[in-house]
């Protein structure tokens, strides 16, 4: 008998072992420094909120808790999954109910709402959290999503110009989320922008070069290249993103899916 030319398929045990999260090692200092600086998650909150269905909400990389906290959630119907300890004990003293684990783990459910806010890296992993957050979806509920697109906005374009991004133009990343949302359900898509605001360039790169980096394949001396290559760029940026007032205002963009499982 020929051999199977077919990849064998891995289980999901051996899936979730791909399942990382790696973070910078000043990663709370410089988030709550970027939160600082971006009205960020007060977009998404407001964007969410006319979104989100009357029940339960299980939020999968729930982070400091920065979103929940401004859609004043109630606590009875709101779970948090986390993997990093410090946001664990944070979203805790703030009262929330907590899974401290790594997903996909058992979460109990099903919910109305399951979020992935902003926790979608690479493909593999994206794809084994995007099905397990749909298994835990009520028949009546709903999956969304917020994530970036590798396209040429003024983000990325900003970090193509730098070097940092050679899929300039190319919309891999978008559209493959984009297919595999449409395959579970009714998908709608949403784009919502926030801003970065910063005194001067050197807070901009900062910021920027820190959220390039803030992946399990970013490392503190590509944020310190794309630093020094956004500082470089002075007229580049002042063109675009420089007020009149002398500040930066850099817009960052949000592409939201929401997959229902019904029509409602
Ligand atoms: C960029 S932060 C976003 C936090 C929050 N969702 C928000 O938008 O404000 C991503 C968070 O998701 C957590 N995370 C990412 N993947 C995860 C996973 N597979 N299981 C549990 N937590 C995860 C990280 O530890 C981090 O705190």
């Amino acid at each position: 008998m020929s051999p199977d030319p077919r990849p064998a398929r891995r289980s999901f045990d051996e899936l979730r072992q791909t399942v990382k999260v790696v973070k910078p090692v000043d990663f709370q200092d410089r988030y709550r420094e970027y939160l600082e600086a971006s009205d960020e998650k007060p977009v998404l909150a407001a964007g969410l909120a006319p979104l989100l269905r009357r029940g339960s909400l299980l939020d999968i990389g729930a982070g400091s808790g920065d979103v929940p906290d401004l859609l004043d959630v109630d606590q009875e119907t709101y779970t948090a999954v986390e993997c990093q300890p410090e946001f664990v004990r944070l979203l805790r003293d703030k009262g929330y109910r907590v899974i401290d684990d790594l997903f996909p783990c058992q979460v109990g459910g099903p919910f109305t709402n399951v979020l992935l806010c902003y926790c979608l890296y690479g493909r593999e992993q994206c794809e084994l959290l995007i099905h397990a957050g749909w298994a835990a979806v009520a028949p009546s509920g709903q999956l969304l999503a917020v994530t970036f697109r590798d396209h040429l906005d003024e983000y990325n374009s900003l970090l193509h110009r730098v070097g940092h991004t050679n899929r300039g133009g190319l919309d891999v990343h978008y559209n493959f989320l984009t297919t595999t949302f449409a395959s579970l359900g009714v998908l709608t898509t949403h784009v919502w922008t926030s801003y970065i605001y910063s005194r001067d360039l050197a807070e901009l790169a900062g910021i920027v070069s820190f959220m390039a980096t803030n992946s399990n394949v970013g490392t503190l001396q590509r944020r310190a290249e794309i630093y020094a290559g956004i500082m470089a760029e002075r007229r580049y940026v002042d063109e675009r993103f420089r007020t009149v007032a002398g500040d930066y205002r850099l817009p960052v963009h949000h592409h939201v899916f929401v997959v229902a499982k019904d029509v409602s």
